[in-house]
């Protein structure tokens, strides 16, 4: 049987409800039956006395007139045919049809009902015995009369019919109803389902149960309390990695110190040098990839109900950055100009927002070419804060855009770098509930805007 809990309600629903109607109907049916029997037997019975009381002797003979309204109680639409014969004991018929199948009864006064088969009809009929006492002698008249069925088998229809198709009907207003209801009832489910659908992967509220059924809450509960595990594990990872990051810093710092000691060593082989220049680069490769998974780890645990609740100029920190990477700048010949409004508040967390800013306009400067202009912007209006940093370098690729902000993924191989700073970007404006997103300047080919929008508080 198929798993869709609508068909098997209604499984549950027809079966039953179907056997109870078809034993009701039998039942219901056979009572129909039982009361146009019973009618068609009085009305029978009924003609056959009339005519027992209208046979009579007539000089030492009897005879018979066949009153009309003996005929006549059987009038109906349905237009029966009506058949009796009336025959004395010695064998001579006094009316009606002389091969009437008859069949006497033993005792008089009593009716004797049997069916019966004349010119290939069934029929119905009745036996009934008068004796007629003349000069000491014993008449017996048996007057028997038999119909067709068919105003019986209509009065069986419409006795019937009718119980029936209002209990079919009612069947199938309960199977409607139940369609009906089971639609409404499983909306909290379906909201359930579009809630879970919707979700980002790292949003780990429990979901709502309010409004959801008694016999559904256990469910939901427990898919709460797999969230809640989850969470926890999704928490002790990050702090796993900060953790790591954090600990490899100190010996990645010792070591660079220790390289740097060993290649101020003068009378050294210049091979060696160079094998102790390379590790120091490798070294310094190391510290930068380290430093950017704690960031990371940082900017993920970061909720923004959490962060601290302090005011901070996203103006100000643009400014910091751009100075910081003032040299950076000149060393790649880039032209590196800004459009700071005099002030853009917003809530947030200076470190994170000062670490955004910085992975923007560091890829901005490294991956144009030389020459090229960068320009970074902090505008603000009633609602929002923007920043975009604009360059007129290669650009991004359309297919490749879509993964830039995914961790390690990185849209050039011959530049240096780990992939994160995008990463770790998106995942500081979402802990500031804002938005970022990539456009390509005026040239379509050619450049790259990346912005951030925050609201205004
Ligand atoms: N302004 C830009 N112009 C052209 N390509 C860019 C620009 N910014 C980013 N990219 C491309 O997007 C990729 C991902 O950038 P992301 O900052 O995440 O990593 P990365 O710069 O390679 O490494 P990291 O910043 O961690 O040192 C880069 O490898 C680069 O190919
Ligand atoms: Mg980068």
């Amino acid at each position: 049987m198929t798993n869709s809990l609508r068909v098997r309600l209604l499984w549950w629903l027809l079966v039953p409800l179907a056997i109870y109607v078809f034993v009701t109907g039998k039942a219901a049916y056979d009572n129909a039956r039982h009361t146009a029997d019973l009618v068609q037997e009085n009305t029978l019975l009924a003609s056959a006395r009339m005519i027992a009381g209208e046979v009579e002797w007539s000089d030492g003979r009897l005879l018979v007139d066949i009153p009309p309204a003996a005929l006549e109680v059987f009038a109906s639409p349905y237009g029966d045919q009506v058949f009796y014969n009336v025959s004395v004991d010695d064998g001579r018929l006094l009316a009606g049809v002389p091969d009437f199948p008859t069949r006497a009864t033993t005792t008089h006064d009593s009716p004797n009902y049997y069916d019966a088969d004349l010119d290939g009809k069934p029929v119905r009929a009745v036996g009934f015995v008068r004796q007629m006492y003349d000069n000491g002698a014993i008449r017996r008249v048996l007057v028997s009369v038999g119909k067709t069925q068919a105003s019986r088998d209509a009065m069986i229809r419409e006795l019937w019919r009718p119980q029936l198709v209002r209990q079919i009907e009612m069947v199938l207003l309960a199977v409607a109803l139940a369609c009906i209801g089971l639609t409404f009832e499983l909306r909290p489910l379906l909201k359930v389902k579009e809630d879970v659908m919707d979700r980002d992967p790292m949003q780990l509220e429990p979901l709502r149960v309010e409004r959801l059924h008694t016999e559904l809450r256990p469910i939901v509960e427990a898919i709460n309390q797999c969230i809640a595990r989850l969470g926890l594990q999704v928490a002790a990872q990050r702090r796993f990695i900060a953790d790591a990051a954090h600990q490899l810093r100190t010996p990645l710092t010792l070591l660079e110190t220790q390289l740097q000691f060993a290649r101020q060593h003068r009378e050294m082989e210049p091979t060696l040098s160079e094998a102790l220049a390379a590790m120091q680069r490798s070294n310094r490769s190391m510290v930068g990839l380290t430093n950017k998974l704690l960031l990371l780890a940082q900017a993920e645990a970061a909720d923004y109900t959490q962060l601290a609740k302090q005011k901070v100029d996203l103006a100000a920190i643009a400014q910091d950055v751009i100075e910081d990477l003032a040299m950076f700048a000149q060393k790649r010949e880039i032209d590196l100009g800004a459009e700071l409004a005099e002030s853009a508040w917003i809530i947030g967390h200076e470190g994170l927002l000062s670490a955004l800013v910085y992975n923007i306009v560091e890829n901005a400067i490294r991956y144009t070419q030389p020459g090229g202009h960068v320009t970074v912007t902090v505008a603000r209006d009633a609602q929002r804060v923007t920043l975009a940093v604009t360059d007129d370098g290669p650009g991004i690729p359309a297919e490749a855009r879509s993964r830039v902000f995914e961790p390690f993924y990185r849209a050039s191989a011959d530049t240096e770098g780990t992939g994160l700073g995008l990463a770790i970007a998106k995942e500081i404006v979402q802990a500031h509930r804002g938005e970022i997103g990539l456009s390509t300047g005026e040239h379509p080919a050619r450049g790259l805007t990346v912005s951030a929008t925050f609201v205004v508080l």
